[in-house]
């Protein structure tokens, strides 16, 4: 049977680079002569059979555009059986040949529970901002999502040089330090906290008051602007501001950059590699690939085994840990 029509969702937290990726899967099919659809709201599209026919003309003039044009949601019920027979069974009455689904690990998880009821290519393209997807360099919508947080991280810095302040910026990554540790050195930061590397918190207190000291001492303190994050300091950021300014008498100010950091146009990185993962992504489906995560290592498209994308950790690149390490300033 060759595959006349593909479905495509996007779920999970949206990323810059979703849309170029939609754009790239429709146009890529199209030229194969094979239709799509897209659901919408993630997962629960394919529950309601909510779904539009996607055509050139639909993702004309959306490369650039932030968000999703299918929206994304978390769907709970997708974890209990009965409702992914209902989805497999909805994908079948619409003669749907092959499911896409980009977004990250929780989206995965759902596309192989698909996968294991669905005959038919169920693959994943992986989207988050926060890079934490084992088996592929990168995803979609980090080098963006990195990009805002280095251009707010450079406005926050003017401020607390100016009151002499230290500035706790909170970015997102979930549990994973890849946006805190990159956007740290492409901000020049001044230190940065990321789960990977974390100890205690007495311990971290200790590490950046003696930062501190020694910027004092060597008379070269004006402010200090760490990177942090998120969910990472126990009992939240505050309590790590309270702290800091108790021991060292100077001024705490927290930024939590939040979801700001998963929209805007999309960087010309993100736009490429969606592109490239959604032409690769329409292959796997007319090779009849089942249970894979589209990936790329070393510029090259391949395909996964889809479970590792949860199964194994992506760790922090060495080297990038050991620059941070020469040229974070300690005095
Ligand atoms: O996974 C993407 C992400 O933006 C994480 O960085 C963050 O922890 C989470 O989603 C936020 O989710 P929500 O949009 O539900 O607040």
């Amino acid at each position: 049977m060759t595959v006349k029509k593909i479905g495509i969702l996007t779920s999970g937290g949206d990323a810059p680079g979703m849309n170029a990726c939609i754009r790239a899967i429709c146009l890529t099919a199209e030229h194969a002569g094979i239709k799509t659809v897209g659901y919408k709201h993630g997962y629960n599209g394919l529950l309601n059979q909510e779904f539009i026919e996607l055509d050139p003309t639909r993702v004309y003039n959306l490369i650039q555009r932030g968000g999703t044009i299918l929206y994304s949601a978390r769907c709970d019920k997708f974890k209990q059986d009965p409702f992914v027979e209902l989805a497999a069974q909805n994908l079948d009455a619409n003669n749907v040949d092959a499911l896409i689904v980009i977004g990250g690990n929780g989206s995965f998880r759902g596309a192989a529970k698909l996968q294991s009821v669905w005959n038919k290519p169920v693959v994943g393209v992986p989207g988050t901002i926060d890079n934490d997807i084992c088996g592929t360099d990168f995803t979609i919508g980090y080098h963006t999502a990195i990009q805002t947080a280095v251009e707010s991280i450079d406005k926050v810095r003017d401020t607390a040089e100016a009151f002499e302040r230290i500035f706790l910026v909170e970015v997102m990554g979930n549990k994973a330090g890849f946006i805190a540790l990159n956007s740290a050195i492409a901000a020049g930061c001044d230190h940065v906290l990321v789960p990977e590397r974390f100890t205690t918190a007495g311990e971290e207190l200790v590490k950046i008051i003696d930062k501190l000291d020694s910027r004092r001492k060597n008379k070269k303190f004006a402010s200090l602007v760490i990177t942090v994050t998120e969910n990472l300091w126990p009992g939240g950021l505050n309590v790590l501001a309270d702290s800091l300014a108790s021991e060292t008498g100077v001024d705490v100010r927290v930024l939590t950059l939040g979801h700001v950091q998963r929209g805007g146009s999309p960087s010309s990185e993100d736009r490429l590699l969606a592109t490239r993962m959604g032409t690769y992504a329409v292959k796997c489906c007319v090779d009849k690939m089942q249970n894979i995560m589209v990936a790329e290592a070393q510029e090259k498209p391949i395909a996964v085994p889809i479970e590792k994308s949860w199964l194994e950790k992506k760790n922090l690149n060495d080297y990038t840990v050991e620059i941070l390490d020469k040229i974070t300033l300690l005095g």
